[in-house]
């Protein structure tokens, strides 16, 4: 790799200062392995298998639509021309994507773009905006999110929301995770609600510096800590979904360091969706990228060719820091 060049595209084994550059090593191994399954069910050049890093000189595919292809995987949650109204204004126009299970999908793009409106679009949170109307199709494992038999309740319980602020309840460290699994009816008494509590807190990497604790409000804790409790909550409910918008932007660096590799924990467990601004962040956590520019998608696709082969110029003019 020669970093010799001004303007040197962003890669998972790009020099950063966080994470790890093990955790950026994994991140290029993981795409390679996600790769390598892709294979199966896609008719796109294999890139060489195993840890190699992403070389910039990869052949470029052949042209694809913006959005990939199903090809014989049924995909989490797929939106199909979704658009978004304010009133009169149109903050997002026909968009359509897949979000796989397996898999980190990034959203990148300039403020304003649109990545919070359609993040909202998939749990049904833009309902809670007066003046907001969706138009188009939204699925989850094949249903329609906004069909009349569709229980929100139920639905922001599948798909859940992290959100850029951390926003703990002001109540217990305890309570907030529990308060999701007691309203669910999750838990049939006080030993198994204890027992939901702990793994959640445990996926959420928070379990060791809470355990003594629980008691204590989550407001106390660093603001690190109430992200990752805020990720504990969402856990907590057994979600098949975690929709996380910018959730590292209100941290310093090591808590991000600590929440990007809490999302290569829970890669596979949860399909994961995350908003962010940063660049670097996108390459390092997620296996796909979409690109949102004034409302529109761009372009979505593997996260090693939108940041070293990106198809559309007014992608690799974000890339490189021309606008944004
Ligand atoms: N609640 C709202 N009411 C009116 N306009 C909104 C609202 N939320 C977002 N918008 C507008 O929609 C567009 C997309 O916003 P947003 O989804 O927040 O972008 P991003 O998350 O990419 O910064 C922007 O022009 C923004 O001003
Ligand atoms: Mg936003």
């Amino acid at each position: 790799m020669t970093m010799t060049q001004e303007k040197q595209p962003i890669t998972t084994n790009s020099a950063v200062p966080f994470p790890s550059t093990a955790i950026a090593a994994d991140a290029a191994r993981d795409d390679a392995g996600i790769a390598k399954e892709d294979a199966a069910w896609t008719d796109r050049p294999e890139p060489a298998a195993g840890p190699a890093p992403i070389t910039v000189e990869t052949p470029s595919p052949e042209p694809q639509d913006t959005a990939e292809p199903a090809a014989g995987r049924t995909p989490k949650m797929r939106a199909d021309r979704v658009s978004v109204f304010y009133g009169d204004k149109q903050a997002l126009k026909d968009v359509s994507i897949e979000v796989h299970d397996d898999r980190v999908t990034a959203f990148i793009g300039p403020s304003g773009c649109g990545k919070s409106t359609f993040l909202r679009c998939l749990n049904r949170m833009n309902d809670t905006i007066a003046g907001a109307r969706v138009a188009g199709q939204i699925e989850l494992d094949g249903h329609d999110i906004n069909a009349p038999d569709m229980d929100v309740v139920q639905l922001r319980a599948r798909v859940g929301m992290v959100f850029q602020k951390p926003n703990p309840f002001p109540k217990s460290i305890y309570e907030n995770v529990a308060y999701g699994p007691r309203i669910h009816g999750l838990a049939q008494g006080k030993s198994e609600l204890d027992g939901i509590v702990e793994k959640s807190l445990r996926r959420a990497g928070l379990w060791d510096e809470v355990k003594d604790r629980l008691q204590e409000s989550g407001t106390a804790l660093s603001g690190g800590q109430q992200q990752r409790l805020c990720i504990a909550r969402a856990i907590a409910v057994d979600p098949e979904v975690i929709l996380m918008d910018e959730p590292c932007s209100a941290l310093d660096p090591i808590a991000t360091a600590k929440i990007e590799e809490l999302i290569h924990e829970l890669r596979g467990r949860y399909a994961i969706a995350i908003v962010t601004h940063n660049m670097q962040q996108a390459a390092r956590v997620s296996q796909r990228t979409a690109f949102f520019h004034l409302g529109e998608l761009i372009e979505y696709n593997r996260t090693s060719d939108i940041f070293t082969n990106p198809r559309e110029q007014r992608t690799q003019d974000y890339i490189t820091g021309r606008y944004g």
